[in-house]
């Protein structure tokens, strides 16, 4: 893994690069996209430097980890509607080719073509990840056997307590969500991840100097070749 800590700003920009280079060198790139508080500096980084012509998505894929069951797209909640506010809207990406788990057809062999669809598409050349302040990636827990491909899932408590500041109240956060597995995350070719503030500096502490198992989901990042870790100040404070 390496590591890199500055400013929330800074990591925005240097995340952003990653994207400029991979696409500058493989205009057809296969994108793999998150959603959360942690990705919107760089998403508006990449939006200034597409509409600056200094990067286009114009030949790239997208797939997204994950999304709410019970949303649709048109839900001013769900993972669908967030990308398409927050990048797809603002970059040259054909929205024929951004894709997102489906949060309204949960049968398992849906979720499961989701991984055929990535592989059928060349796999994820560079997937982006927020983390969760109990260490999922994607929504894939703690528990989430690292061989998981796209399911449904649970959320946990904590989750839903973080998430509710985007809804009226915690009532309405979705119990479920259908989520990239981690065996499907471990398969991309490379990986960012980004977190910013201090409440994930203990999770990130245990995410890339602690043990890697499956309560800390993030850990296993630790076993990909490829990973870029881009980290606030806050967030790094106890490494
Ligand atoms: C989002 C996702 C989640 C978030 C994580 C951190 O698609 O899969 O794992 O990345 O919950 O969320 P924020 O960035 O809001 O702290």
């Amino acid at each position: 893994m390496r590591v890199f800590i500055d400013t929330p700003e800074k990591i925005a920009e240097m995340a952003a690069q990653k994207y400029v280079d991979l696409l500058r060198r493989k205009p057809n790139a296969i994108l793999g996209g998150a959603t959360g508080s942690t990705p919107l500096g760089l998403y508006a980084q990449l939006a200034k430097l597409c509409s600056e012509g200094k990067v286009s998505f114009k030949d790239a894929t997208s797939f997204n980890l994950d999304e709410y069951v019970g949303l649709d797209g048109t839900h001013d909640q769900s993972y669908r509607y967030f990308m398409n506010e927050n990048l797809f809207k603002h970059i040259d990406i054909p929205i024929e080719r951004t894709f997102v788990p489906s949060g309204i057809d949960t049968d398992p062999a849906t979720a499961a073509a989701y991984d055929e669809a990535i592989k059928a598409a060349g796999g994820i050349d560079m997937q982006l990840l927020g983390i969760g302040n109990n260490g999922h990636i994607g929504f894939n827990e703690p528990g989430t056997p690292f061989g998981s491909i796209t399911h449904m899932v649970e959320l946990t408590e904590s989750t839903r307590t973080a998430n509710a500041r985007f809804f009226n109240s915690i009532d309405e956060v979705p119990t479920h969500a259908v989520t990239m597995g981690i065996k499907t995350v471990m398969n991309a070719r490379s990986i960012i991840l980004m977190a910013i503030g201090k409440a994930k500096a203990e999770i990130i502490k245990a995410t890339i100097q602690g043990e890697v198992t499956p309560q800390v989901p993030a850990s296993v990042l630790q076993l990909h070749p490829d990973v870029d870790v881009f980290l606030d100040y806050e967030a790094a404070a106890l490494l």
